[in-house]
Order: structure tokens, then C-alpha cells, then sequence
């Protein structure tokens, strides 16, 4: 069996060769490199893909996957949003993905986030740079003396439930589906207006869906409390970010930590020291004191990306050993 994995940094090598190391006449190729124009045709002669990238899947790509008779394309994270599912159906390309890697780790990053936002981190530490130690503005609220309103209650959601219940807060829920258990809780609320109007600060913990595209809007603000704090540790194209920017100017939002940016990916993961980035949005977010931004690093933590790379790998291999598609993203009959 030969399987090629993209996109593999330093701190996965470890694992992938650990994993490897238990196989027998497996031959592994690490490609530091993400799935791209440059880089696709290095599949041939493989049977298996694990890979791990936030660019596009391209439907030229199914076709260059089928062409050299890639039997699997297994990724190492969760979302699907960048993959053009209908293209790996027409070319016969299972895939499959890693739903559950760590939701912990997601799930604390959002309470990190959301405690620095209300501790006024960015604020003291801009301050104290100038050797300002002074108190005043910049008092604080207690998460215990909050409602959270958490959109999204799958894997993520409820992880960052449970965490926000430990502190204390008070928790209110939306999403289309929900979960039994909470249900029972009383946590959800009947309508997702309820939730804007309640809350003091909102976590998005969905994916990003055509439906759900720029689902915080200027109208979308309006309805939620003066002063909300957004968190988003889902995706970028959850958030008009030029209507944050007018909502930031007036008050509407209090402050935003965002991990994912609508064009976070000629920014995201490159290291642009003394650059200028060509992006007026980014640049205005980037630079307020309110604002927490993060380079979609809310998963990365040793934990998630050892699971990451270890169950993709077991999901290529007991696909091409046994035919049995775990965490099937597109099925093939
Ligand atoms: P999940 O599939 O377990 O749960 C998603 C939930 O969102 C589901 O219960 C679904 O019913 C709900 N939902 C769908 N549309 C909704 C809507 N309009 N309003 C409210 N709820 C809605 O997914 P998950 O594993 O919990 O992941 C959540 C998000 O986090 C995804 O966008 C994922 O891509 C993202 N993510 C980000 C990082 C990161 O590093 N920043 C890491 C992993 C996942
Ligand atoms: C995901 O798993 O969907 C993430 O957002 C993590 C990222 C490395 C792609």
C-alpha cells in the first residue's frame, strides 16, 4: 500500500512515523506542501491521500485523483467547507475526515478568548508596554454574571457548554438539531432571535454552509445586545466582517476575538514579519484594542494533532485494507 500525505508540518512527522513504524509493506511519502496546482500530480503511483489544508479541493483535483487510480482521500481535521464534495462523488473519490480530534481543545481555546476579552488583556498589555499600570477604563465583568449564548451545539458546542457551565455562567443554545440531553437541560432557547436578544456574548460553533454565509450581518447585529462580545472559532465566512467593523464603530459590539477570518488564507500560517498585508478589513480588525485575533489556531494543541494524523491514517488504511469507510464524508457504493 502507498498512501502520500500533504501538507505534513514538523511537529506531525513524529506521529506519521510512529504509525508507519507499526506497519508492515507500507510505504508512507510526507509532503510538507498542501494540495495545490504545483504540487497535485505527485499522486501518482499512490493509493491513499491524508491531508490536512483550509484551500480549496478543486474539481480538477478529483479528476487528477481518479486519473491515477487514488482510491481514498482521507483529511486530518473536520471541516468540509473547502472541498467541492460534488466533484469527489463524480469522480468515484471516497473521503473521510477526523469529527472528533479533540473538541476540548477547541472548546478551551474559546473560554481563553472569551476571558481575555472581558479581562481586557489586549488593553493592559498595550498599556503596560508604555509602563501604564493604571486600573481605570478597563474594568471587568465575571463570566459568572453572563449569558452565553453558544450557536451550534454538535461536538464543539457542547464541550464549551460544559466549560461554561463550570464558570458559572448562564448558557442559552441554538441550533436546528438539538441534542436530547440539553434539551432536558432547558437550555435552548425557541428561536435564534431569542438568542441574539439574551446574550452578552455569542460563540458560533457551526460549519459554514451556503446558507449560513455571512450569517452575522448588519441586520443580524441590530438584533443582539448593545455591547455583545462575538467569538468565532468556526469559520471566517460566518461574519460579514466590513458589518463587524461598522458595529465595532458604534458600540453594538463590544469586542470580538475571531480565530477564523472570511480571508484568513493569505494571512493564516505564513509568516509575513515586515510585510505589508494587501487587506484593508483584516488591517482595520487587526488594530483595535477590542479585537483578538488568532490564526485559526484554536484545535492546535498536541493532543488534536496527534489524533489528527493518526486517525486519518487509520481511516486510509482500513479503508484500503477492509473497504469500510469510517467517518465517511462522501460515500461511494
Ligand atoms: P459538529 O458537526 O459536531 O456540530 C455542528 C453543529 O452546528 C451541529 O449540531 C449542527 O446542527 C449545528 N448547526 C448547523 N447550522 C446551524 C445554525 N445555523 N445555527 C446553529 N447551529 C447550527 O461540528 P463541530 O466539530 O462542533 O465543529 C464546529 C465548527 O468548528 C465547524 O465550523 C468546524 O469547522 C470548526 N472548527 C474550527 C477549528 C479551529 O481550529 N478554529 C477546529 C475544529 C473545528
Ligand atoms: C478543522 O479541523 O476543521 C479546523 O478548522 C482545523 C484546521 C487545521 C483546518
Amino acid at each position: 500500500m502507498k498512501l502520500i500525505a500533504f501538507g505534513v508540518r514538523e511537529d506531525e512527522r513524529p506521529y506519521f512515523k510512529e504509525w508507519v513504524s507499526q506497519k508492515e509493506n507500507l510505504e508512507l511519502k510526507l509532503v510538507p506542501e498542501l494540495i495545490s496546482d504545483e504540487t497535485i500530480d505527485q499522486i501518482k503511483g499512490f493509493d491513499g491521500i491524508v491531508s490536512l489544508q483550509t484551500t480549496p479541493y478543486k474539481r480538477e483535483y478529483f479528476e487528477k485523483m481518479k486519473a491515477a487510480g487514488i482510491k481514498v482521500l482521507s483529511i486530518r481535521n473536520i471541516g468540509i467547507d473547502n472541498i467541492d464534495l460534488e466533484a469527489a462523488k463524480d469522480n468515484q473519490i471516497p473521503i473521510t475526515n477526523v469529527p472528533a480530534y479533540s473538541p476540548s481543545a477547541i472548546a478551551e481555546f474559546t473560554i481563553t478568548q472569551l476571558m481575555q476579552l472581558i479581562r481586557h488583556t489586549k488593553q493592559f498589555n498595550e498599556k503596560m508596554q508604555r509602563q501604564d499600570f493604571r486600573w481605570e477604563p478597563n474594568i471587568s465583568t465575571q463570566i459568572n454574571q453572563m449569558t452565553i449564548g453558544v450557536m451550534g451545539t454538535g461536538r464543539i458546542g457542547r464541550a464549551v457548554i460544559k466549560l461554561l457551565q463550570g464558570l458559572g455562567a448562564t448558557v442559552i443554545a441554538y441550533d436546528p438539531y438539538e441534542n436530547a440531553e440539553l434539551k432536558a437541560e432547558k437550555i435552548y432557547v425557541n428561536s435564534v432571535d431569542e438568542l441574539y436578544a439574551k446574550s452578552d456574548a455569542i460563540t458560533l460553533h457551526m460549519p459554514a454552509t451556503k446558507d449560513d454565509y455571512h450569517l452575522f450581518n448588519s441586520e443580524t447585529f441590530k438584533k443582539m445586545k448593545d455591547g455583545v462580545l462575538i467569538i468565532n472559532t468556526a469559520r471566517g465566512t460566518l461574519i460579514d466582517s466590513k458589518a463587524l467593523i461598522t458595529a465595532l464603530d458604534s458600540g453594538k459590539v463590544g469586542g470580538a476575538a475571531l480565530d477564523t477570518y472570511e480571508h484568513e488564507l493569505p494571512i493564516f500560517n505564513h509568516n509575513l514579519a515586515g510585510k505589508k498585508i494587501n487587506d484593508e478589513v483584516f488591517n482595520n480588525l487587526y488594530k483595535r484594542d477590542n479585537v483578538l485575533i488568532t490564526p485559526h489556531i484554536a484545535f492546535y494543541t498536541t493532543e488534536a494533532v496527534k489524533n489528527m494524523v493518526n486517525v486519518a491514517l487509520d481511516c486510509a488504511y482500513t479503508y484500503l485494507t477492509t473497504g469500510k469507510q469510517n467517518n465517511p464524508v462522501v460515500k461511494i457504493d
